[in-house]
């Protein structure tokens, strides 16, 4: 049995032909009434996911403490547009203001703004969020320009991808198309797409997977960069270097699913592609460097520390274990990335000092 929009989807092929997965991963996550990101809460334990700003408050303090320095170093420009893609329930945010209270002139400089397409969502990031006045955008191109704090956490993860297999005729793009009894299935192109044409050449049953929508609001925020100043802090799972395969995975419950089941109940999210990111972005690029050792440079395990001594045995046993989830190489310490974007390419941001080959 699919989903009621798997049915939608399903009647629209019918009427009108195959689609790409990027389409239908589109409407599968971003369906105004019942795309996944549209009509539930997917994060926490009773959802499909957790994220690090969820397993510890400890990531998005030191995510705000990232932000303030580099406000710093710019000069600190008043104001300044804060800008979170995709928030969640709002929690990094929240963690990152309380976390810079005490940093002199920055929340009378900052000037918050929320690109997230979920209702639900904007809900939780209104409660967790109402001292600060956040103005809500469906799409980064609607931020007023200016000098810019941009971070984003699982955002990338979440665009659409297109996918091609090498045929021994050439690329062909993977379409989502219709079996015989009417049900969704993957099938690919019959003829050369625009996208597959582009590709490089590889043996007869490679496979590439591309995120255009990424490497377009990479190049956006670029331009925002370029334009007014700023940095850039993205982080998510995903791979340094660009390389064949694909990545997209579905997961509904904590569980792995099909890509095709019941869309709008199931999250699908792929590999960030950084290099890709980077190049498009076209400015100083620091990293990506594993989110373990990001943290450790930040300072999380005094951080930890400090938060023990204050803590009942019990509440010091989830620290240590939000700890080792965060940095673990076998957790989210190696997987999870970051990559910071900046408009100055004369010194490494803190996080990333032990890496300055990595700037661009
Ligand atoms: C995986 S969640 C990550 C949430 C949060 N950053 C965290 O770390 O907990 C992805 C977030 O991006 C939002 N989102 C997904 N696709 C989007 C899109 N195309 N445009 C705007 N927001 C989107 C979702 O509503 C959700 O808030």
């Amino acid at each position: 049995m699919t989903s009621e929009l798997g049915r939608l989807i399903a009647h629209r092929i019918a009427l009108t032909g195959p689609i790409p997965i990027a389409g239908f991963m589109a409407e599968a996550l971003g369906h105004p009434r019942l795309g996944y990101y549209r009509r539930a809460l997917p994060l926490g334990a009773a959802g499909d996911f957790t994220t690090a700003p969820e397993i510890s408050q400890m990531f998005g303090e030191l995510l705000g403490a990232w932000l303030a320095e580099r406000w710093r170093a710019m000069g600190a420009p008043s104001p300044v547009r804060l800008v979170e893609l995709g928030p969640g329930r709002g929690t990094l945010m929240a963690d990152a203001l309380r976390a810079t209270r005490a940093v002199a002139g920055f929340h009378a400089a900052l000037d918050l703004h929320l690109v997230d397409t979920s209702g639900p969502l904007r809900m939780a990031q209104r409660a967790a969020l109402a001292d600060f006045s956040p103005t809500w955008h469906e799409r980064l191109d609607d931020v007023p320009t200016g000098p810019l704090l941009l971070v984003a956490n699982e955002f990338f993860d979440a665009l659409p991808v297109r996918q091609f297999h090498k045929t021994a005729e050439g690329w062909r793009e993977r379409m989502v198309g219709l079996a015989p009894d009417g049900t969704l299935r993957l099938a690919l192109a019959p003829g050369l797409t625009p996208f597959a044409a582009a590709l490089p050449d590889a043996p007869v049953g490679a496979e590439a997977e591309i995120c255009e929508a990424g490497r377009a609001l990479a190049a956006d925020i670029g331009a925002r960069l370029r334009q007014g100043g700023g940095w850039a802090l993205i982080v998510d799972y995903g791979h340094d270097h660009s390389s064949p395969g694909t990545s997209l995975q579905a997961v509904r419950g904590h569980r792995g699913a099909g890509i095709l089941d019941r869309p709008g109940e199931t999250d699908l999210s792929a590999h960030v592609d950084f290099a890709a990111l980077a190049a498009a972005a076209g400015v100083a690029a620091f990293g990506p460097v594993g989110q373990g050792d990001f943290l450790r440079r930040l300072g999380i395990e005094a951080r930890a520390r400090t938060l023990k001594q204050r803590a009942r045995p019990e509440q010091a046993g989830a620290v240590d274990a939000a700890l080792a989830r965060l940095l673990a190489p076998d957790q989210m310490g190696t997987l999870f990335r970051v990559l910071a974007l900046g408009d100055d390419r004369s010194a490494p941001p803190a996080g990333f000092l032990d890496t300055p080959s990595d700037a661009t």
